[in-house]
Order: structure tokens, then C-alpha cells, then sequence
């Protein structure tokens, strides 16, 4: 029987294996529906399920004693996890933060894949390397993207609202940092949105004004609810090719699904699956 064969029949038995998300909150997560369908497409005898928990050690010390096989790792506690880890990956140390665990054999090893959630969606429009790319923002979100973009060879600089901040992660980077007030003084191939700015409620902001916009750029946001935001409509209008927050997400969640399993995750799916779980809510 092949996996879309086997799409919409329930498969738990005594051998179903547990994976999981650890946050708080953990309500509106997608990452459920999203795994669930890739499970089911490449015929994998599993379940992804949300826990809502509040010290990480616990989540950890179940994945040990249950036997949980994977798990997301998503805020607040991306950063915390680490010291209850028994080794991470390159990436995530260099990083400083794991969105990805993996037990194998009752060790449970760290991993990021949100620089690949980023940089992966743009690579299928265009080659990375030395295009001029601006980064809006200097939290968690940009420090990923950021790091997966400087893997590539692209040329950086950081805009961000408060100067402390942005300096920073532009000199853990080697970019150049310009205030987010100055920002339409620049001429980037790629602009990256990072920040919270036209999000839910307040989808009438964008971090950079419409003029900024021109036909040849490329723009991303990862803000992904709502899925087109002002920054997008605002591209789009200027005739500029865009890429929207899910593919961040699904990008990083694919990666995940390839530590879980070993197997190609099917990744337009899996996007599928979180449109038609938003368009119910
Ligand atoms: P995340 O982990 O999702 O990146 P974060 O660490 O809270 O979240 O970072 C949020 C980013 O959005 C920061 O760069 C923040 O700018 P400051 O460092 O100046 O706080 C940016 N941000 C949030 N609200 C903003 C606003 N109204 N205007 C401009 N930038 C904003």
C-alpha cells in the first residue's frame, strides 16, 4: 500500500511511535496537523501531539522515560533546553538555541532547523551568495535567519528599532547595522521581516514604508498570520517576488520531519495541511 493510500486511515496500534511539541502556550500550534499528514503520507506508524508544559526538564525527562522519539522545541524554551541535552548539533551551537530533539536509544540529541525554514524558500528563487539581504529585526526569528544567510555567503545588514540589540547580533554576524529608521536609505536584492510588525491585530503596520519597494526584490515575511501582511501586499503591489511566513515554518518543520524519520519530508503537503488547519480557525 503506498502512503497517500494509506492518507486517511488511523494506524495507532501497539507500535505507534509518540513525537511532540513542548511550549507554552502551545494552543494554536500547527506543528500537529502538520507532522500528522506527513506521517501518514509516507505511511509512518506515528503521532505528533501538543504538550503545553511548564519547565522543559520535565518535557525532557518524559521523552526519556516514555520513550517520545522526537520533539519540537518551540518558545520559551529553545534556549533552555540545551543544558538538559545530551549533545547538539553544529548548527544549534553556534546558535545558541534547539528547536529539534531527537531520542536515540534513550540520548537525546539538539538540533535547529529554523535557519534552514529560512533560507531554504529562497534558495528555490535565487542563489544566495554574495545578493545584498536585509534582515528587519534582531530577536530569536533574525538571529536564525541571519546565521542561515551568512552560511550562504550573502552580504548582511541588520535593521533593527533599538540600536543595543541590533549592534549586536550585526557584529555576531559580521554585518552592517542600520537603524530601522534609516532603512529606506537601502537597496537591498532581499528584505527579511522578522519582526512582529503587522501582525494579529494589527495587520494594517508594515516595518518599512511602500516606497521602499521596487519590482526587482525580493521579500519575506515571517510573519505568517495573517499569511499576506501589509509588507506583503505592499511588495506584491510594487511587483516584487514574494515568499510568505508559512514557507518559514514549513521549511523548518520539513527539517524536522527528515531528523524524526530519515525519510524526504513531503513538504507541499505538509503546507497544505497548515493552510487548510488555519482557513477552519
Ligand atoms: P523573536 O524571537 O520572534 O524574534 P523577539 O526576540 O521578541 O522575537 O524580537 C522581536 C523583534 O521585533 C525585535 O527585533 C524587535 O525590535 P527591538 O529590538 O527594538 O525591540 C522587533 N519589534 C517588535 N515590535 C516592533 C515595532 N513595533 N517596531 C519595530 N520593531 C519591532
Amino acid at each position: 500500500m503506498t502512503g497517500s493510500n494509506m492518507c486517511n486511515q488511523l494506524m495507532i496500534n501497539s507500535a505507534t511511535r509518540l513525537y511532540g511539541v513542548f511550549g507554552n502556550p502551545i494552543s494554536h500550534s500547527m506543528g500537529p496537523v502538520m507532522h500528522t499528514r506527513a506521517f501518514r503520507e509516507k505511511g509512518i506508524n506515528a503521532v505528533y501531539l501538543a504538550f503545553r508544559i511548564d519547565a522543559i526538564e520535565k518535557g525532557l525527562q518524559a521523552m526519556r522515560e516514555i520513550g517520545i522519539q522526537g520533539a519540537s522545541i518551540t518558545i520559551p524554551f529553545k534556549e533552555s533546553v540545551i543544558p538538559f541535552l545530551d549533545d547538539i548539533g553544529e548548527h544549534a551551537k553556534e546558535m545558541g538555541s534547539v528547536n529539534t530533539v531527537v531520542n536515540k536509544d534513550g540520548k537525546l540529541f539538539g538540533y535547529s532547523t529554523d535557519h534552514k525554514g529560512a533560507v531554504e524558500p529562497l534558495r528555490r528563487v535565487t542563489p544566495l551568495k554574495d545578493k545584498d539581504v536585509c534582515v528587519l529585526g534582531a530577536g530569536g526569528a533574525a538571529k536564525a535567519v541571519a546565521y542561515g544567510l551568512k552560511k550562504e555567503g550573502a552580504l548582511l545588514t541588520i535593521s533593527n528599532r533599538s540600536e543595543n540589540k541590533g549592534k549586536a547580533l550585526a557584529d555576531q554576524m559580521d554585518a552592517r547595522f542600520v537603524a530601522l529608521d534609516h532603512v529606506t536609505g537601502l537597496n537591498p536584492d532581499i528584505i527579511i521581516n522578522t519582526t512582529s510588525v503587522g501582525m494579529m491585530p494589527d495587520t494594517d503596520k508594515s516595518p518599512v514604508p511602500a516606497r521602499f519597494f521596487h519590482e526587482s526584490m525580493i521579500v519575506f515575511d515571517i510573519v505568517y498570520n495573517p499569511l499576506m501582511t501589509r509588507f506583503l501586499i505592499d511588495a506584491k503591489n510594487a511587483g516584487c517576488t514574494i515568499i510568505d511566513g508559512l514557507s518559514m515554518f514549513v521549511g523548518q518543520g520539513a527539517a524536522q520531519f527528515e531528523l524524526f524519520t530519515g525519510v524526504e519530508a513531503p513538504v507541499n503537503l505538509m503546507r497544505d495541511a497548515v493552510l487548510e488547519e488555519m482557513t477552519k480557525s
